[in-house]
């Protein structure tokens, strides 16, 4: 894909999202879409999704793709390692990555970016590619964005769902 048409993409992407978003600040709802959207605009996209961070480990949340690993401990895979370090973590050729998990053998190169919100450490945003080397820095650029704009409308509660007494 040239970069001028991924770069048109995400803008009318990052667009989508906010609208989606508009007036929306429930959690799974908001994860849920923006999974979603990733995976509908971008078709060679094997997963999309997200990995929450429960103070502890990540588990796997909302996401399109094939059936997933559940639990990914801090610094463990990409995903481990991006929420450790707080940066985002692009792997061209996954097989000759060291520090990855897999969990889908179509799966050949990946994004992660962390979710940080107020210096908090929320989760990671996932994207597996079924191409080589298919993220780049302008990748990076939007899905940053993407995930600003994520967090900026989200409210990060997830009471609503306990059980009731
Ligand atoms: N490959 C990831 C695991 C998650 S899946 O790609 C959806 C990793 O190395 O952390």
């Amino acid at each position: 894909m040239l970069h001028s048409e991924k770069e048109s993409i995400y803008q009318i992407v990052n667009e989508q999202l906010s609208s989606l978003l508009e007036g929306e600040t429930n959690v799974l709802a908001n994860l849920s879409n923006a999974s979603a959207l990733l995976k509908m605009n971008f078709p060679r996209t094997v997963f999309a999704g997200f990995y929450l961070y429960d103070g502890n480990e990540l588990i796997l949340g909302p996401f399109q793709g094939g059936v997933s690993c559940v639990r990914i401990a801090l610094g463990k895979g990409v995903c481990g390692e991006s929420a450790a370090s707080c940066q985002t973590v692009i792997v061209g050729d996954v097989k000759t990555y060291p520090n990855y998990i897999s969990c889908d053998s179509s799966a050949r190169s990946e994004i992660v970016l962390p979710m940080v919100k107020n210096g908090q450490l929320l989760g990671v945003l996932d994207l597996d590619s079924s191409y080589v080397d298919d993220y780049d820095e302008i990748d990076q650029k939007y899905l940053e964005e993407f995930v600003t704009i994520l967090l900026d409308k989200t409210e990060w509660k997830f009471s609503m769902f306990e059980e009731k007494e």
